[in-house]
């Protein structure tokens, strides 16, 4: 994070570390009240696009949720990064980051532990707390996810979620209900998800817990979105290809990035499209954003496909930071979540036209089934149906068909079985939706557009800082100030300013110090007008008409005059 941000951020409150009068707690930051109007600024704007503007719903689900969900979903066994602790001075360290800062390699995520072992060998890396080289020392897995205890004693395990997406899989089979089983559809969720990063730094670009903006799009194998509605985009793409090559962004239509091969699904090109126009919307620079595709060895474990939105922050030597994933995740945790728990994740997909279907059951005789192998019978039974499927001429060829029991394999009669396979007419079949996600990082939003926004000029022979901020992501629409805090200017102004609330508007009001002050501190946090009552509003001075106020531009810092009666609606 650059000097000027962090210092502008600490002195206007846009964001600082968190439970400062107690030392802090790294990884964790509170957006004070000028940051926190540009962050709901930005989710109102996402809601626009990717909710409102999709015709989408919305969710708010629980922050924690039980083991078993992050058991199917893989995160207990797989949401991990690798860690590596000082043996002198015990500080824990990220053993990619650890890599890529200390050796020309750019990505070192994807490596295994071992290989990270023999990278810090190789090149005598130390730790960066207190310098002791760090040769030797185990690189080990670390599970990211904050772990609880829901109730007291011998409670349950649940975790805090990594993701806001579980908790709209997880309740799918109600969500499938209210979309009436008609596919594609959306579901949204606003909200916080939790890491426990091993080494959090870099300001709000790795924090602990943070606010994501995540869409999960179900879509049927097959079914095409509307590309011609982002023909005029233009993206920076960056292919796993280009990247093997050496090559630099090429610009390209999502259009063409699906004609040319380039981007595979044309849902991931679609939410590509959608996002450029809402980055450009909350005034992320064109020219400091990519469309970068993960290498396979990046990842995530659930998805098969994933583009990264990246913006350039230039901050500590890692210039690009990742903002959006557009992950392409299939089936993978609706077929977890639909193996793991009682539930139907499946929707009825409708054929053109009825098909013949051949249908291969069993429905063995559990009055010989049961005495036979106890509570392995049930068990007994998912896999007869499963060799059925699979082999189904063994039950046709064979008196006895041999399946696993346990303690090793045991025979089966096939007329106990009920094997049988018959052509039947159908209108539809049973099918697990697939999923492609656009999941957004809002403070890494926050962070990127307060850094592209900040700027410096010179006025009246003095340096000014200014945030050129989007009037939709402004933390005001106007700031109203009298002239000087006295003569009934100061009165004047809260009349003004309170019809422009009641008109709507978004009003910041500042009486103390000299105007100038006053227009410089309304720059910094990017009020992109302020409208100044002064003596010619009371009627006090001869070349000015009573009930008229100046409107200041932020970014020209030029002045008009305005009569009040119209000032709303040039506002608006
Ligand atoms: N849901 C996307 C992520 O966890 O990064």
């Amino acid at each position: 994070m650059s000097q000027s941000l962090r210092e502008l951020a600490k002195r206007r409150g846009l964001f600082f570390i968190s439970q400062g009068s107690y030392g802090g707690s790294a990884g964790f930051y509170t957006f004070g009240p000028v940051g926190n109007e540009v962050k709901n600024n930005i989710v109102e704007e996402w809601r626009d696009v990717f909710v409102r503007g999709l015709g989408n719903m919305e969710i708010d689900a629980p922050t924690v949720m039980k083991e078993d969900v992050f058991q199917a979903s893989g995160h207990v066994d797989t949401f991990d990064d690798m860690i590596l602790e000082c043996p002198n001075c015990g500080r824990s360290h990220r053993g990619d980051h650890l890599v890529e800062d200390e050796t020309e390699l750019e990505e070192a995520e994807g490596l295994p532990t071992e290989k990270i072992e023999e990278l810090v060998e190789e090149n005598d890396i130390g730790c960066p707390s207190c310098g002791e080289a760090l040769a030797g020392v185990e690189v080990s897995e670390f599970n990211l996810m904050f772990d609880t205890d829901i109730g007291p004693g011998d409670s349950e395990t649940g975790y805090l979620r990594p993701e806001t997406a579980q908790g709209i899989f997880v309740d799918f089979p109600r969500l499938k209900q209210y979309a009436r089983n008609q596919l594609p559809f959306g579901v949204a969720q606003v909200g916080r998800g939790y890491r426990n990063e091993i080494s959090p730094r870099g300001g709000l670009s790795r924090v602990r817990e943070f606010t994501m903006a995540e869409l999960e799009q179900f879509i049927l194998e097959g079914q095409k979105p509307e590309l011609s509605e982002v023909e005029d985009v233009t993206l920076r793409i960056l292919s796993r290809e280009m990247q093997e090559n050496g090559e630099t962004p090429a610009d390209m239509t999502p259009v063409e990035a699906v004609e040319d091969g380039v981007v595979e699904s044309e849902w991931i090109a679609y939410f590509l499209g959608r996002a450029q126009t809402f980055y450009e919307r909350i005034g992320i620079h064109p020219g400091r954003l990519r469309f970068r595709q993960h290498q396979a060895d990046e990842l995530s474990h659930y998805a098969s496909d994933c583009w990264d939105a990246e913006t350039d922050v230039g901050s500590e030597g890692r210039d690009w930071l990742e903002v959006t994933g557009f992950a392409f995740r299939g089936c993978y945790d609706l077929k977890k979540h639909h193996e793991h728990s009682e539930s139907d994740y499946t929707v009825f997909r409708e054929f053109d036209e009825p098909r013949e279907v051949e249908e291969i059951s069993v429905d063995p005789d559990m009055s010989w089934l049961g005495p036979e192998l106890g509570d392995g019978a049930e068990k007994a039974v998912e896999r007869l149906q499963e060799l059925a499927e699979s082999e189904p001429e063994r039950f046709e060829k064979q008196s006895s068909v041999e399946i696993e029991n346990g303690s090793g394999t045991m025979g089966i009669p096939v007329d106990k079985t009920g094997f049988s396979r018959e052509t039947v007419e159908k209108n539809g079949e049973h099918v697990l939706p697939q999923v492609v996600e656009p999941s957004f990082g809002i403070g890494r939003l926050v962070y990127s557009v307060l850094t592209h926004s900040l700027d410096t000029d010179e006025v009246d022979g003095e340096e000014r800082t200014l945030l050129r901020l989007p009037s939709e992501v402004a933390p005001a629409d106007v700031a109203v100030l009298p002239l000087m805090d006295r003569d009934g200017l100061t009165d004047r102004a809260r009349e003004v300013a309170s019809t422009l609330r009641n008109k709507g508007l978004e009003v910041r009001f500042d009486s103390s110090g000299s105007i100038g002050r006053r227009y410089r501190r309304m720059d910094e946090i990017g009020v992109p007008l302020c409208v100044t009552v002064d003596y010619g509003t009371l009627g006090e001075e001869e070349e000015t008409e009573k009930n008229t106020v100046t409107l200041r531009d932020r970014d020209t810092t030029e002045q008009e005059r305005t009569d009040i009666s119209e000032l709303a609606d040039r506002l608006a």
